[in-house]
């Protein structure tokens, strides 16, 4: 097939600089490209451009904040559109639970405009989410500090259902005057590689809604112009059809009651193996639960018992099933111990 291809001409403008970049003679002239030269031939940067970026970097807002641990993703993703990027502390690994004044301390600390990233459900990767009341204390201060949320809403409905999963985006939405939402509908409607979600901008009124969504549609014509539509059409029918809203409600609820159940199998397997209390992993929500296992002994899990996880100690309590927990189990404590 490609053999069928021939030759096409070099772009008249950029085919210049390649023929000018191969050509080694010492007195070569560019007079190709629009781009102005000093007398070295080089593009100068101006200062006030410099200056520039420099503010743009140390701007209000200019920093954005996720939670110690957050999704392996989340750095890589918020780096590169230049934003700094930093930890509020979460995850007390000794004793699972929330370091809960350490976090609103750090928060209370920020200056306006710092984003902060927060995981409204099913914390990713440890499992463990705020309480009701305790949200209610993160979103005073992120309204007091004049903070800006981006909420993460990837697991809705996996937790403990479609309603209180969303619980912290609405007590936000209702302390706030802007606050930004992600969503993702992959999980929860087993569409994972249509990518298929969506943001909310909460704007603090109606002009600056537009302005916002004026912003947002540029950043889509620049990213990918017109997203495929293929799941974004599933999950449209699916919520729009109140026969099949219902048969897929039903069916998420069983996920997440069968992830729930195999919670408190797990805990109770590794407590029976160990002697030791693994309560907490029944108590965390969502799919995921992070053991205290080194990346060496996470290699050990792999290479003496099959275990696959990812180096951080984070385990998808959707793998463990009845059949294979007792298993699993072992495996776990043995590499704790290894
Ligand atoms: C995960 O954390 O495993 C999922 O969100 C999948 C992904 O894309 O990382």
């Amino acid at each position: 097939m490609l053999e069928t291809l021939t030759r096409v001409p070099p772009d008249p403008i950029l085919g210049v600089s390649a023929a000018f970049q191969a050509d080694p003679s010492p007195e070569k002239v560019d007079l190709g490209v629009g781009v102005y030269k000093d007398e070295q031939g080089k593009t100068p940067v101006p200062r006030a451009v410099r200056t520039a970026e420099q503010e743009v970097y140390a701007a209000p807002g200019a920093t954005i904040l996720v939670s110690d641990p957050t999704w392996a993703n989340h750095i890589p993703l918020l780096g590169t559109v230049g934003l700094k990027v930093d930890r509020y502390p979460y995850y007390d690994a000794q004793n699972p639970g929330v370091l809960f004044e350490r976090m609103l301390a750090h928060l209370d600390a920020q200056p306006a405009g710092t984003i902060v990233v927060l995981h409204a459900c099913c914390h990713n990767p440890t499992g463990q989410d705020l309480s009701a009341a305790q949200w209610a204390e993160v979103a005073a201060v992120v309204a007091r500090r004049g903070l800006m949320p981006f909420m993460d809403l990837a697991y809705q409905g996996l937790g403990e259902d479609l309603d209180r999963d969303a619980a912290s985006v609405r007590l936000m939405a209702r302390a706030v005057p802007e606050m930004l939402v992600a969503v993702s509908c992959s999980k929860n409607f087993g569409i994972y590689r249509e990518r298929t979600g969506l943001l909310i901008a909460l704007s603090g009124n109606v002009e600056r809604a537009g302005i916002t969504t004026g912003h947002l549609g540029r950043l889509a014509r620049t990213l990918w112009s017109m997203p495929p539509d293929h799941g974004a059409a599933l999950v449209e029918r699916v919520l729009s059809q109140p026969a099949l809203r219902q048969e897929w409600m039903t069916e998420l609820s069983h996920m997440a009651s069968r992830i729930n159940s195999l919670r408190g199998l797990l805990a109770e397997r590794l407590g029976a193996v160990s002697g030791d209390d693994y309560r907490w992993i029944g108590a965390q929500r969502g799919m995921f639960s992070r053991l205290p296992l080194s990346a060496t002994q996470v290699a050990f899990a792999r290479d003496h018992h099959h275990l696959y996880m990812p180096p951080d100690g984070r385990i998808n309590i959707a793998g463990v099933s009845p059949a294979n927990v007792d298993r699993v189990a072992a495996g776990l404590i043995a590499a704790v111990r290894s």
